[in-house]
């Protein structure tokens, strides 16, 4: 051994317990598991697959794709899928009507998967009108204004007819005042009282979603235009736990916060103020970033892959959304 003691220094040596493989397990605080998933998946109505040139490795599949998708996250123990339409354009409009249409690409898709899979997958749906919208806006926009109430009513309904078609958790991500209540009540006076409402609670307006929106399509309806009157402002913390407040006393099964990353800080106090099951997303430009610098040779995507995804259950995470779902399942399978 070349390190020997010598009088009582140090007497505390930390390397000990990191020397072996099966003292580091041993002593290991958080573990990632396949059961922390949720797994987002884009959704196209045609019959060819598309990949999205800022995911790498993330495509729209049609729905038969999504199928099998579905048939994977229940073989790999996946325990939730969460679907996004990317609408056609000319399906969308002003008003966002398609978001309403009970035979709209996401309520086929969902019916589609719970036939594939039944309770073996959970399946959510997000909650908000940008995929259908001609502006790229979450809700109705009168004067220039993205509403709050005339949105909220709409939000209603399309929760309703996403639960109708099969869908086992409601996420807003709209992030207007009061829908948490409102979407609760109207799931509530349908008959839907066991609905797993997931708030995207803090939900910042972040430049992290620009791959999001290359996905859906909704990056050229927003025109350069941005969501921070309804989004929250990055500089903010106590706003964070403010919403999330709000969205619990509404009724929210579960909390979100988003983006991921950057924000778990906010991950680590909604965990100790609340103690509710708290959901980070790794957004889309978080998983860009990733492979980008993977691509270039500069980063080992396994592993910061790993890493990343483990920093969120240190910051207290019960689950994260992520598009490298299927790649850590498979590796931890
Ligand atoms: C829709 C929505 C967005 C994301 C999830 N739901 C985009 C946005 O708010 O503009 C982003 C997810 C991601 O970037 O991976 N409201």
């Amino acid at each position: 051994m070349f390190d020997t003691p010598r009088g009582d220094f140090p007497a505390t040596r930390m390397r000990r317990l990191r020397r072996h493989d099966w003292s580091r397990r041993l002593i290991r605080e958080n573990h990632l598991a396949v059961d922390d998933l949720i797994w987002p998946i884009f959704v196209i109505d045609r019959p060819q697959s598309e990949p999205i040139v800022s995911m790498p490795g993330v495509e729209r599949l049609p729905i038969d794709q999504v199928r099998r998708a579905a048939a994977e996250a229940a073989e790999l123990g996946i325990p939730v899928l969460a679907l996004f339409p990317a609408t056609d354009s000319a399906l969308k409009t002003e008003d966002a009507a398609e978001a309403v249409n009970p035979e709209n690409l996401v309520c086929r898709t969902v019916r589609a998967v719970k036939e594939e899979v039944g309770d073996a997958v959970g399946v959510l749906c997000d909650v908000a009108l940008d995929p259908y919208s001609s502006h790229g806006q979450d809700g109705l926009v009168r004067n220039g204004y993205v509403t709050n109430d005339l949105t909220v009513e709409m939000l209603c309904q399309q929760s309703l007819i996403q639960v109708e078609a099969g869908c086992d958790i409601v996420a807003p991500s709209d992030m207007m005042d009061g829908r948490i209540g409102a979407i609760r009540n109207t799931l509530d006076e349908n008959g839907h009282v066991q609905v797993h409402v997931m708030a995207y609670a803090a939900k910042y307006a972040s430049a992290f979603y620009g791959p999001f929106r290359d996905a859906v399509g909704s990056s050229g309806n927003l025109a350069g235009g941005d969501k921070k009157t309804y989004q929250q402002d990055p500089a903010n913390t106590n706003e964070a736990m403010h919403e999330v407040a709000l969205d619990l006393r509404e009724g929210a099964d579960s909390v979100m916060v988003k983006p991921g990353m950057p924000y778990l800080d906010i991950v680590r106090r909604v965990k100790d103020q609340f103690s509710v099951p708290t959901f980070a997303y790794q957004v889309s430009g978080e998983y860009a970033m990733l492979n980008a610098a993977a691509q270039m040779g500069w980063l080992d995507r396994e592993q910061v892959m790993l890493e990343s995804l483990l920093a969120f259950k240190r910051a207290g995470a019960d689950g994260i959304l992520t598009y490298f779902a299927r790649d850590v399942a498979r590796l931890l399978g």
